[in-house]
């Protein structure tokens, strides 16, 4: 794969997201438990997060539990929480000495999240808070309207008034982090299922059929591929 011509394009995105959806389907097609596709999802998450800092893409946010996923059967949700707690010791481990960003968006005051997650990403957090290099934004127990909200009462709160845009935006869990360029959903679904709504205004998006565990750096090139042909007009006509 001849990635200098990608990575210098200048259309390439500065920031992408990934909505990693079909880690179920593809272990139900395999005939294993869904937990599988789930790990096999957080493997592959670990080689794209990578692929993306390889690629010289600034930021990468990635939707790993929304809000809704409480709804999800105990054994489930307990054990996406413990791989969320190994993901943020690797993230630990591989990043802590290098110049790499860690945001958490998502509620962590949340007394279900087990207290070693919620310890763990608050921690890292604060350690990379003022860091300029690649950012990875993971979205747990992230719901984009109750984002929105948050926003809103700290707003009263402060008791500010006639705010623009750009106070707005420094209420949300993403306030340093650059314009959503493009989202990535995998396996099919073509809905944003509450992931970063004020964020993904003017983002551009993509729907690969592939379930998430067997998204590919390939899949990755192609989809970066149509992106880079999209023509972004932001309402405007060109003069
Ligand atoms: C990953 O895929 C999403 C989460 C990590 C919550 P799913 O678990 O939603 O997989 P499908 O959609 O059931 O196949
Ligand atoms: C969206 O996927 C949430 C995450 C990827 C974490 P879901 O599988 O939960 O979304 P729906 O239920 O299909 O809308
Ligand atoms: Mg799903």
């Amino acid at each position: 794969m001849n990635l200098e011509k990608i990575i210098n394009n200048p259309k390439m995105p500065k920031h992408i997201a990934f909505i990693i959806d079909g880690n179920g389907r593809w272990a139900k097609k395999r005939g294993l438990p869904r937990s599988l596709g789930h790990k096999a999802g957080f493997d592959n998450l670990k080689k794209q997060t990578e692929f993306v800092q390889e690629l010289g893409i600034k930021t990468l946010s990635m939707y790993c539990f929304s809000k809704e996923n409480w709804n999800r059967p105990k054994q489930e949700v307990d054990y996406l929480m413990q791989l969320f707690d190994q993901m943020l010791d690797e993230y630990k481990k591989d990043y802590l000495a290098k110049d790499v960003k860690i945001v958490i968006s998502g509620d962590m005051e949340d007394e279900r999240i087990p207290s070693s997650v919620r310890q763990k990403a608050k921690e890292l957090m604060a350690l990379t808070k003022d860091r300029q290099g690649f950012v990875i934004n993971a979205c747990i127990n992230y719901g984009g309207r109750q984002e929105i909200i948050k926003a809103v009462n700290e707003i009263i709160d402060e008791g500010l008034k006639n705010i623009d845009d750009r106070i707005f935006e420094q209420h949300l869990y993403t306030k340093d982090l650059l314009p959503l360029d493009f989202i990535i959903r995998t396996s099919g679904e073509q809905r944003t299922s509450n992931f970063l709504p004020w964020q993904a205004t003017y983002s551009e998006w993509h729907f690969p059929k592939t379930y998430w565990p067997s998204f590919s750096k390939k899949d990755l090139i192609k989809a970066l591929k149509i992106y880079m042909k999209r023509n972004r007009r932001f309402g405007a006509i060109k003069g």
